[in-house]
């Protein structure tokens, strides 16, 4: 750990309200959530910002679509950003608008100083001009001479602006980007805007005639005027901390962490670099860039309708498996795909089956060897050869490296990973069979003990995605807040082994998370569907049942419990894992699952499920199949294993 006191500052775009919030908005202001909660967790003093930009001709068009005024308008949509953050259990210090008047105070100040630097010059420009963009266009920009953003062809107009003289500070932003390489991350992005800069960088307009728009800020220096939009929105990173003589601003600027997704690059490592320059404030820290959710396959757009609701979605499923399926699903940089069923799954196999279940089966046993009383165990030698506390240290260092370079879905992996060993260590400790042995009370206390130990951990390395999740289960297992005040424990302390106190009595639980059943899936789906009307999740027809059959009959089929102890791909299928199951037997055995579709052979690892254990053994793709693994089949194709509830049944129990 880095011991040095730091200052973070965390930002999102400020969010036009043009439109409602949806899946885009939520995912950033997440991914910054999960960003500035861990950086929390490292000790670093962290303040976080989001907001709404509310100037500018959009705004202007959707008001008058509604029959508003710009001012009723915005503080409509501009609230709906504002109270959707507490529901998705935003962490932010600050709410920014760009109607706030001290907001207005300081982009004044900005162009004034960039003004009297002699950066801006006024001057007859003749070009053509897209109003969905709000901005002038060159040729070279253009495909098939349409706006690439907006498909419309630019008009051509004539018009004395204010220019802001951009192309003079080219030269010194390829050497501050070359020099510092990490300044815009992932590397992708800073090649993007790199290759961008290889052309001439024209002089930027930074004024709109008043007789055209005045939804704006007034220039200082010419009243007929008001400000381009963009130079308006960036302002808000300064502004809200108070710029110039603002606390806030002497203490957390140098730590600048701005998030963006791909579409607003340019403004982000091009315009606002240069501006900061010009008006001699330093340059932030760093612009972290993310990809674009598409929805069921395409792209998310209004005119297809399918828009997806954050809050219907986190009505549906709930806030940390809304956040968990965003922050698992996606790898920072690169675009993701976003679908009902896919967060179904997720919720299922990671959160209920893995997670969930864990948690139940150990609290299960802790209550039924030891009264649910965390037991005391002697550090003898058989307690050292059955601790966690090197999986569980290593977990954490690979956690806190993944996320300390915004690869948020592999801290997740790291964190799932030991979930599943700690699965596989319940069922190779077994133990129920160390229970029945009086003499080897000691071993089932060190073993309960150090799963018990292992779930604190686990409890606190989620709480940067799963907030709620994590407080609760901390609280189950009765580890102290660290000072009253903050609802987490620091990186520093979670590495501190041996934490949780003997004889603290744990109190009986219901699950952390309910599975989503397939019905419910589809009840769900409809209410969503109203948001995301392109996903055209069929309904289930029922098929025929099958003749009526005996008791007897039923009899002859020997259903067991058993655990996944290894799962692997089977080359040429993309249908097919090879698993090996114990059923108690002697070895475990191996059967041919048509399952590969719903399920990674890492998500089936440790798992208990049901099989046919006497069905004639098969050959499939070359592979021998003793069984046969039970799973439900929902209305879209997916799989779900089918399992027993309490996951503290032995191997090879019976099924009847
Ligand atoms: N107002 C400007 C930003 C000014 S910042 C000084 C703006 N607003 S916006 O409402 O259009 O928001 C764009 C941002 O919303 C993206 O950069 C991204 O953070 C988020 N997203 C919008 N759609 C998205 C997806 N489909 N996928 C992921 N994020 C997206 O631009």
């Amino acid at each position: 750990m880095n011991s040095k006191a730091q200052t973070l500052f965390f930002t999102t775009p400020i969010y036009y309200v043009n439109a409602k919030p949806h899946l885009g908005h939520a995912y950033t202001t997440i991914t910054v959530d999960v960003a500035a909660r861990y950086s929390r967790m490292c000790g670093y003093e962290t303040y976080f910002l989001t907001g709404t930009d509310e100037h500018g001709d959009k705004i202007v068009e959707a008001a008058a679509k509604q029959n508003k005024s710009p001012k009723d308008y915005t503080n409509e949509i501009s609230a709906q950003f504002k109270n959707l953050w507490p529901k998705l259990n935003i962490s932010n210090n600050d709410f920014i608008r760009t109607t706030n008047p001290s907001h207005i105070k300081v982009v004044e100040n900005l162009l004034s100083r960039i003004y009297e630097s002699g950066d801006i010059y006024f001057s007859e420009y003749e070009g053509i001009y897209c109003f969905g963009c709000e901005r002038f266009y060159q040729e070279r920009e253009l495909v098939d001479g349409k706006c690439p953003d907006h498909g419309t062809e630019p008009k051509a107009i004539k018009e004395a602006n204010y220019f802001f003289r951009m192309s003079k500070y080219q030269d010194w932003l390829i050497d501050y980007i070359k020099q510092n390489p990490d300044f815009i991350r992932p590397e992708r992005y800073k090649n993007e805007i790199l290759s961008f800069l290889k052309e001439p960088l024209e002089d930027l307009c930074i004024s709109r005639p008043k007789s055209r728009l005045t939804w704006g800020i007034t220039l200082p220096f010419d009243n007929n005027y008001v400000t381009y939009v963009w130079f308006d929105a960036l302002t808000n990173y300064i502004s809200a901390l108070g710029f110039p003589d603002g606390e806030l601003f002497a203490k957390f600027w140098s730590g600048t962490q701005h998030f963006v997704a791909k579409d607003i690059i340019k403004p982000h490592g091009i315009y606002w670099p240069i501006m900061l320059k010009a008006a001699g404030i330093d340059i932030y820290q760093n612009l972290n860039v993310h990809g674009f959710w598409n929805v069921s396959g395409s792209k998310m757009s209004k005119s297809i309708g399918n828009v997806t609701d954050p809050v219907a979605v986190t009505d549906a499923y709930g806030v940390d498996q809304f956040r968990y399926f965003l922050m698992r699903e996606m790898v920072f940089g690169l675009d993701a795909n976003f679908t009902e069923d896919a967060m179904v799954q997720r919720i299922n196999s990671d959160l209920a089956n893995d997670l969930g279940n864990l948690f139940s089966r150990i609290l299960a046993m802790n209550q039924r060897y030891f009264n649910g009383e965390i037991p005391s165990f002697v550090e003898d030698e058989s307690y050292q050869t059955l601790s966690l506390k090197e999986p569980a240290l290593e977990t954490i260092y690979s956690f806190k490296k993944a996320m300390d370079s915004n690869e948020f879905h592999k801290g997740l992996i790291s964190v799932w990973d030991f979930i599943s060993k700690l699965n596989r260590y319940v069922d190779s400790t077994a133990p129920w069979v160390v229970a029945k042995d009086e003499t080897r009370k000691g071993e089932l206390a060190a073993i309960i003990y150090n799963l018990m130990e292992s779930l604190r951990v686990v409890a606190s390395l989620i709480y940067p995605v799963m907030p709620q999740t994590s407080v609760k289960m901390s609280k189950i297992l009765g580890v102290e807040q660290s000072d009253g005040q903050k609802e987490f424990k620091t990186v520093d302390e979670i590495l501190v082994w041996n934490q949780l106190i003997i004889g603290t009595k744990i109190e009986k639980v219901e699950a952390l998370f309910p599975r989503i059943e397939v019905e419910q899936t589809k009840a769900e789906t409809q209410k969503v569907a109203a948001v995301d009307s392109s996903s055209n999740s069929s309904k289930l027809v029922p098929t025929p049942l099958k003749p009526e059959i005996t008791i007897d009959e039923f009899a002859k089929i020997d259903l067991r419990v058993g655990t996944v102890v290894s799962a692997q791909k089977i080359k040429k299928s993309n249908k097919l894992l090879k698993l090996k199951v114990d059923i108690g037997e002697l070895e475990p055995r191996q059967i041919i699952a048509g399952i590969a579709k719903s399920y990674a052979p890492e998500d089936v690892l440790g798992k208990q499920v049901i099989i046919v254990a006497n069905l004639k053994p098969a050959t499939l793709m070359g592979e021998t199949s003793q069984g046969m693994v039970l799973a439900a089949n929902s209305s879209s194709n997916q799989l779900f294993l089918t399992g027993v509830q309490n996951g503290s049944v032995e191997a090879g129990s019976q099924v009847k």
